[in-house]
């Protein structure tokens, strides 16, 4: 791939052909505020407060254009922070500002942004012309969709149609009656909304945020128990309890996506009714028994069958959550006791 050297704000950064000014001033710590902009996903240039200017050709948004050679490309200036503000405050005069109580709190783009170019409340709410009022999708049994602090970046989206395939989401309603929802602005549940929370994760602001409103004390990083593709993820960790996770980026397996099961399904591990202990049925009910009893039955009622009935009356059943070694030595047990019915789970 063709390297290419240009300048930010008189700085020589090197980008790779085909890069956006956007992305490259990111990877080099340079902030330029952006919304609609994420490095997985196809620009929009929809929210307009990524502009820069480019020496020789004037303002234009970051996330759209590529680097040339010799560029010149300037990110501060009286003009671009006015550009900037006028843009922004048409995105945010109606957002629903309720910051404090908001799951993003401290993590959301919209406050970066803010922050960033100074806007102050006073002037938003001089702005306010129609209060906007939305209800907020619960129907999601993981997160939830507050289309009041939506700012239309088209992220969910495009998250759902260029990464997962499924195309769920889309802008429904016209001016300023539009909104992001499902087809005929069912419930976000409905029709094909596989759960996965890719939209979620991407999502800048409070939109779209995980129920629970919970934030770990520390990251773990691991591989997801589920099934055979060993996806990279970290668990947050609140206590003793695993209360969140998300993709490992840096895996070669998952590139940081996961599935529902992978994102929200680690609640077992801390459920009242997870089983700790086997179980084996005496006169019609569970009790609690020790591993050696529960294996010791196991035996004994393989040893019957296979006396009664002939090996082949034997089968097994293996997991993807154990590593290939166990499942190795699995299917050595099984055929030393003469049979061949074996199988695994580890397929999606
Ligand atoms: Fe460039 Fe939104 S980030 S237009």
């Amino acid at each position: 791939m063709k390297e290419i050297t240009f300048t930010i704000n008189g700085l020589q950064v090197k980008a790779n052909e085909g890069d956006t000014i956007l992305g490259t001033a990111l990877k080099h710590d340079v902030y330029i505020p952006h919304l609609c902009y994420h490095p997985d996903l196809k620009p929009l240039g929809g929210c307009r407060v990524c502009v820069v200017e480019i020496e020789g050709m004037g303002l234009t948004l970051s996330c759209k254009v590529l680097v040339e050679e010799g560029m010149r490309v300037i990110t501060e200036s009286p003009e671009l922070s006015k550009a900037r503000q006028i843009s922004a405050e048409f995105i945010v005069v109606n957002h629903y500002a309720e910051c404090l109580s908001c799951a993003r709190n401290t993590d959301c783009r919209l406050q970066d942004m803010m922050n960033y170019l100074g806007l102050k409340e006073e002037r938003l709410q001089s702005l306010k012309r129609i209060n906007r009022e939305h209800p907020i999708d619960e129907s999601n049994p993981f997160f939830y969709r507050d289309p009041n602090k939506c700012v239309l970046c088209g992220i969910c989206v495009r998250t759902c149609e260029e990464i997962n395939g499924v195309a769920s989401l889309d802008f429904t309603f016209r001016g300023f009656a539009t909104k992001f929802s499902e087809m005929k602005d069912k419930p976000v549940t409905e029709p094909t909304c596989e759960s996965c929370g890719e939209c979620m994760e991407r999502c800048p602001t409070g939109a779209l945020a995980r129920k629970g409103n919970e934030r770990p004390v520390r990251e773990v990083k691991t591989v997801c128990p589920y099934c055979g593709t060993g996806c990279g993820i970290y668990l947050g960790v609140k206590g003793n309890r695993i209360i969140s996770a998300r993709g490992d980026r840096q895996s070669s397996v998952n590139k940081g996506q996961l599935c529902v099961k992978g994102r929200f399904g680690h609640n077992f591990v801390n459920h009242p009714d997870r089983l700790t202990t086997p179980l084996i049925k005496r006169n019609g009910t569970f009790v609690e028994a020790s591993w050696d009893e529960a294996l010791d039955l196991v035996a004994a009622k393989f040893e019957e069958a296979q006396e009664k009935y002939g090996p082949e009356a034997l089968g097994g059943l293996s997991s993807a959550r154990v590593a290939n070694e166990d499942n190795y030595l699995f299917q050595k047990l099984l055929r030393s006791l003469g049979t061949n019915s074996i199988d695994c789970c580890a397929r999606l």
